[in-house]
């Protein structure tokens, strides 16, 4: 068990007072959709790692996922055309009652390395007041080698970046996540963007050897950004996805890099080498999104640690408090009982 002040103070410092947040959704990732579909391991997945998601079915039926894809932000209006991180939950069903999670978003690194730093990152990161540069001022910052701000969204007052970045200039950590969040844009369709569930895994193979791993969703249609010279379009993101299942599936390939001597295993501010090996566990295809958003996506209670045999957390640590963050978070909204609570909340 986490220190429940620290789990309390982290969530409040992501709190976006009302009209802007409201502490009956999600204190980040607040705007999403639920869709549905299946998982097929590869043919190699269970030599990797003997976790029942990634081991053939015999019984014929396919292995069922619930997905809910957001954006990043804590505020309850739609801005997708805003760039932003997105976010893709995935909750894999073993049978009617024994399900594990994978929580993956856009960026490939997080903030900070532990969880008072991330609490210290998330205070300096408030949403603050905004405004346009002058061309001088740009003009001056590109003259230092420095990118200046974006200009705000037309009906954007507030926000992160500033804070962000000027705590990035003082901690080294946080600055790949921050300078990537910066320039991440806005996706043409949740299917059309890489998700990394950023922390390391252990995974146990069938022969027992252990590997260091993580994990990310590559979209099979391959990635594609809008044009952000382009005024953002708002409010595109569900019904995009809507038409497509309508009109077919969508798919993601499940990748797992494993880690190898020197790469840092507990501590998601450090990316591995990009030429790491990487393995494909699977094929996720999504077929269509429920009517009934209430269940397949608001109440719906994802958690990292939620584990099973075979995959095991690392050591790092904010890995370990998300486990307490999200029960709290869920609990407060009302949202379905956290896997942890004894009660089921697999739906
Ligand atoms: C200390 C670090 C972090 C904190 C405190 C934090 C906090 C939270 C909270 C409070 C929620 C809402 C949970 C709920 O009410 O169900 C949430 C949701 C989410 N977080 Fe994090 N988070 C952290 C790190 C991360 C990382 C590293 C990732 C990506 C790997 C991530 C991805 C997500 C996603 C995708 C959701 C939405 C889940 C859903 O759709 O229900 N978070 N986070």
């Amino acid at each position: 068990m986490e220190d429940p002040q620290l789990v309390e103070d982290i969530v409040h410092a992501l709190d976006l007072p009302p009209p802007a947040g409201s502490t009956k959704r999600r204190p980040v990732h607040t705007v999403g959709v639920g869709v549905q579909g299946h998982f097929v391991p590869s043919a190699v997945a269970s030599g990797y790692c003997v976790a029942e998601h990634f081991q053939t079915r015999t019984d014929g039926k396919a292995l069922k996922v619930n997905v809910r894809f957001s954006n990043g932000m804590g505020v309850v209006q739609e801005h997708d055309g805003w760039s932003d991180v997105r976010g893709m939950a995935v909750r894999f069903h073993l049978d009617d009652k024994r399900s594990t999670d994978l929580v993956a978003m856009t960026l490939p690194v997080f903030f900070a390395p532990s969880p008072k730093t991330f609490l210290e990152f998330a205070l300096h990161a408030r949403p603050a007041p905004c405004r346009r540069l002058t061309p001088w001022e740009k003009i001056k910052q590109y003259l230092k080698l420095q990118l200046p701000m974006p200009d705000p969204y037309p009906d954007q007052d507030e926000r992160p970046n500033e804070g962000a970045t000027s705590y990035a200039d003082a901690h080294i950590w946080a600055q790949p996540a921050v300078l990537d969040a910066s320039v991440i844009g806005a996706p043409v369709s949740y299917v059309r963007t890489a998700y990394h569930a950023v922390h390391t895994f252990v995974v146990t193979g069938s022969n027992k050897e252990k590997r260091y791993v993580r994990f990310t969703w590559a979209p099979v249609a391959g990635v594609l950004n809008k044009d952000p010279t382009k005024p953002p379009e708002n409010e595109y993101l569900q019904s995009e996805l809507k038409t497509r299942l309508e009109n077919g599936t969508a798919r993601f390939s499940l990748m797992m890099q494993v880690g190898e001597t020197g790469d840092d295993f507990n501590d998601s501010t450090r990316q591995w080498p990009p030429h790491r090996k990487r393995i494909m566990m699977g094929t996720l295809t999504l077929e269509s999104m429920p009517e009934d958003q209430q269940t397949y996506n608001e109440k719906l209670s994802f958690n990292p640690c939620h584990l099973i045999d075979g995959i095991e957390p690392s050591g790092d640590p904010v890995l370990h408090i998300r486990k307490d963050v999200y029960e709290y978070s869920s609990n407060r909204r009302g949202g379905n009982p956290c896997p942890f609570s004894g009660q089921g909340g697999t739906s």
